[in-house]
């Protein structure tokens, strides 16, 4: 069965492609066919993982254009991983979420449905903000896990998501959990780091922490899997690789 999971703050910079990316990669190494869908007309995630441009790409597959069969790219530095991509330039997806996406807020869910039985794991990248586009995304996937910094603009954007999702679920119907919260950056000897620990805790959610992690920033610059990215002999943290292996074992079962 296909599970389709969406990472989510309204909030920009927090790691949410980072984080479906680095979870992508992840799924892909461990053998499953993994589907990484690049939902931000920025292209960033597809920009970390394709050194070409492609022929098709996501604005052309919800308009009809082509088949969701023809976009699909295969990342060649990770066996499993595929991606269903995004240029940053030209602006398709903007375009078409400011316009046509009022009348079909489902195309996300339909376009899903087609890659049952052919992947096994979805992930969603979204852009900031909560837009159409960004619900659409939402009441499509399976669950939603927010990516947070530890900083009280963060908590507040928090609260503001469950508002809205609340909102969003009753409006359609959807049944997407929330239930986990990755604090991306969290280095817990500081003190306003725990707090925000400690505040988010309140909301009952299971919270993986990231530290800092400077081969984030290199793998994306060198377009491959943070996992696979050595530099003198060493690559990801052992605690940003913990975490990654917790998130793969919790989030798929
Ligand atoms: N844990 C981390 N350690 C170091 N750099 C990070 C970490 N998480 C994200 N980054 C960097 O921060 C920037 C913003 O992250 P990104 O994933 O693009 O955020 P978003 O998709 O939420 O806008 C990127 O340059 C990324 O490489
Ligand atoms: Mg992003």
């Amino acid at each position: 069965m296909t599970k389709t999971i969406a990472f989510h703050l309204q909030k920009g910079g927090v790691g949410k492609t980072t984080i479906s990316g680095t979870l992508a990669c992840q799924s892909a190494l461990s053998g499953i066919p993994t589907l990484l869908v690049d939902l931000d007309p920025q292209g960033n995630a597809s920009s970390w993982f394709l050194s070409k441009t492609p022929k098709w790409e996501l604005s052309d597959v919800v308009q009809g254009k082509c088949y969701p069969s023809d976009a699909i790219v295969a990342v060649e530095q990770v066996p499993n991983l595929y991606i269903l991509p995004t240029f940053g330039i030209g602006g398709t997806l903007k375009l078409y979420s400011e316009t046509k996406l009022a009348d079909e807020p489902f195309v996300i869910q339909d376009l899903i449905h087609e890659f049952k039985g052919k992947f096994q794991h979805v992930i969603l990248d979204l852009s900031p903000g909560l837009g159409r586009l960004e619900r659409s995304a939402l009441i499509a996937s399976d669950e939603v896990i927010t990516p947070m910094t530890p900083e009280s603009f963060s908590l507040d954007g928090l609260e503001i998501f469950i508002d809205e999702l609340n909102r969003l679920k009753k409006n359609f119907r959807s049944a997407v959990k929330h239930e986990k919260v990755v604090i991306n950056s969290y280095d817990d000897r500081i003190r306003q780091h725990r707090d925000i620990y400690d505040a988010a805790s309140r909301g009952n959610f299971r919270i993986y922490q990231i530290p800092v992690d400077p081969v984030f920033r290199k793998s994306q610059d060198k377009n491959v899997a943070p996992q696979l990215f050595k530099e003198n002999g060493k690559g990801l943290k052992e605690k940003t690789k913990l975490t990654f292996e917790d998130m793969e074992s919790e989030i798929w079962r």
